[in-house]
């Protein structure tokens, strides 16, 4: 009885590894169908009932989707109803809204223009040969309005490609604000800095100098940059 099952089960094992590897052209059994067939019309199907013969269809001409209409110019296309661009940022701009253009910008945009926005980000000194990205620190960008910023970030500039498809609206106001305060950080002068906060830095700078590498120089936003990864789209 004992030797019975094995014979069986032996060849069961040796006509299973024999159909490996054989050519059928018909279809391989599906066991279980479910729904996995279904009469439909796949995208970019050919579909006869209609005169173009296409099966997708375009959207009913003067229609909006549910939550799709952007009559907010301002803050969509960044520009006015006449089609000049905002001077300032259509969104209050809060801590949180920097923070999160931090986190964006270096995520998006970091890799290219460099963590403080001087155009020396990682694909620019890796000697890939990609046109070299600018800093922003010189007065014809420190100028642009923040509506324009918005626009290279949307559609691109010249060899930049847009960031439209990755990055939200919402998110992209945020890094033009971050923009900004990187703008204003490499441009900055000791009168925009709190008295109470000088006084720390000057003796921040103080410790550097006698401590070396000891000093307070890393505590600042950069190692708070590093740190702050979480997606909170
Ligand atoms: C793949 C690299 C790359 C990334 C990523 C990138 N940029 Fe750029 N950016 C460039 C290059 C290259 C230029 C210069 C394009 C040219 O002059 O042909 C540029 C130009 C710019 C300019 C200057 C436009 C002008 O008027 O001269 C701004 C502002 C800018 N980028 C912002 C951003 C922001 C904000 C992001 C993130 C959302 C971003 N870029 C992401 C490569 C990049």
């Amino acid at each position: 009885m004992h030797k019975l099952t094995l014979t069986i089960a032996l060849f069961g094992v040796l006509l299973m590894a024999g159909c490996r590897g054989t050519i059928s052209d018909k279809p391989p059994i599906h066991i279980n169908p479910n729904m996995d067939f279904q009469n439909k019309f796949d995208p970019q199907e050919a579909n006869p009932f209609f005169a173009d013969g296409r099966a997708m269809r375009l959207p009913v001409p003067g229609t909006v989707a549910r939550g799709m209409l952007k009559e907010d110019t301002g803050f969509y296309l960044g520009r006015t109803e006449g089609g000049a661009y905002v001077q300032t940022l259509p969104i209050a701009v809060t801590t949180e809204v920097i923070r999160r253009g931090q986190q964006r910008y270096n995520i998006y945009c970091a890799v290219c223009h460099g963590r403080s926005g001087d155009g020396q980000g990682i694909i620019m000194t890796g000697g890939y040969g990609y046109t070299p990205a600018p800093s922003y620190h010189d007065d014809r960008l420190r100028g642009e309005s923040d509506g324009y910023l918005y626009d290279v970030i949307t559609n691109g500039v010249r060899n930049m490609p847009g960031y439209a498809q990755q990055i939200p609206v919402a998110d992209r106001w945020a890094i033009v604000a971050y923009v900004r305060a990187l703008q204003r950080s490499q441009n900055a002068t000791e009168a925009d800095i709190p008295a109470s906060e000088l006084a720390s830095i000057e003796q921040g700078s103080t410790a550097n100098i006698g401590g070396g590498r000891t000093g307070t120089a890393g505590s600042g936003t950069g190692q708070q940059a590093a740190t702050d990864t979480t997606n909170t789209q």
